[in-house]
């Protein structure tokens, strides 16, 4: 059994190209081009009490990230073993998500994609606790946005979010906002959110950011409880301004912020979650929970 890191366990089983296996047995080619260059995809899948949410949607996402990399790789295989791996852990029945990723395989190292390589995927399921979010805060870092042109594709590729998240983290905060001319882009591993007299904002889809799944359930609730959208980037510069400020993702859900830092400035600050947060939070855990 490997042992725990940072309040973090290893899964059981994992399950490589089909096949499950301890953690400690599984093994992968060092030529493996995920490994070497990067060259592979992630998603993260909730299950909300054992149940899968919004699959297709982020089985979608996975197919379209497959080709924008010329990947070519049956999707649809993989559900079963996604149910699968929830089905025979501990998470059975409770609140778990799949981490789920597909890797070009291995090929002598090329800068251009080989023309054959056998793609392989590795996905385990892992516990998480998606109830009680609506009761906390996060506080942020805003920090310039050193990422790539292509954010929309959801490589494992993640040393810049990495990078950017350990500096939020290092001070004791729980994200780093991401800002790039002059304007809010995401978070290093989240969706941002701003309301201002009302209007909700959020950055467009398009290469700055990566489609959210929740960020596209956050935009269906907002217009079934009529309340207004504007997918505009918001301004570092009216971040003072902002009246409420909230982040999404899957495993992130829909979470209030309470102060955000940038430099030694605190440039926003709430003691509890605004009016429009919690609407939306109300109405993300009848969706989820009541599917
Ligand atoms: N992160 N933006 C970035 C850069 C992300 O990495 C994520 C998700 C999101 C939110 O997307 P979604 O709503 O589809 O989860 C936005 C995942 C969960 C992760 O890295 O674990």
């Amino acid at each position: 059994m490997l042992p725990q890191l940072n309040g973090k366990s290893y899964p059981k089983e994992v399950c490589l190209n089909g096949i499950w296996q301890k953690p400690e047995e599984a093994k992968i080619s060092v030529f493996d081009r995920g490994f070497m260059l990067g060259d592979s995809l992630y998603e993260v899948i909730p299950f909300y009490d054992g149940k899968v949410f919004a699959l297709k949607e982020h089985l979608s996402r996975l197919k379209y990230c497959l080709q924008e990399i010329s990947l070519d790789f049956d999707v649809e295989m993989l559900i079963p073993y996604i149910e699968d791996s929830v089905r025979r852990s501990d998470n059975a029945g409770k609140d778990a998500a799949v981490y789920l990723q597909v890797s070009r395989g291995a090929a002598p190292r090329s800068h251009f994609f080989p023309e054959r390589s056998e793609p392989i995927f590795l996905l385990y399921s892992f516990p998480v606790n998606l109830s009680g979010f609506e009761n906390k805060h996060w506080k942020l870092l805003i920090s310039e946005d050193i990422r790539w042109h292509r954010c929309d594709i959801k490589t494992t590729s993640y040393l810049a979010n990495t990078m950017l998240n350990d500096k939020s983290y290092k001070l004791g905060l729980n994200e780093t906002l991401l800002v790039k001319e002059g304007m809010i882009t995401e978070g290093s591993h989240s969706t941002a959110f701003f309301v201002k007299d009302k209007i909700i904002f959020t950055h467009p889809e398009g290469h700055q950011i990566l489609s959210g799944i929740t960020r596209k359930i956050v935009l269906d609730l907002c217009q079934n409880l009529g309340l207004e959208i504007r997918e505009e980037a918001f301004p570092f510069s009216e971040i003072e301004n902002a009246d409420e400020v909230f982040l999404t993702g899957t495993t992130t859900q829909i979470m209030a912020i309470s102060e955000i830092q940038f430099q030694d400035n605190i440039l926003f600050q709430a003691v509890e979650s605004g009016p429009i947060t919690r609407k939306l939070q109300e109405a993300f855990i009848q969706k989820t929970r009541n599917p």
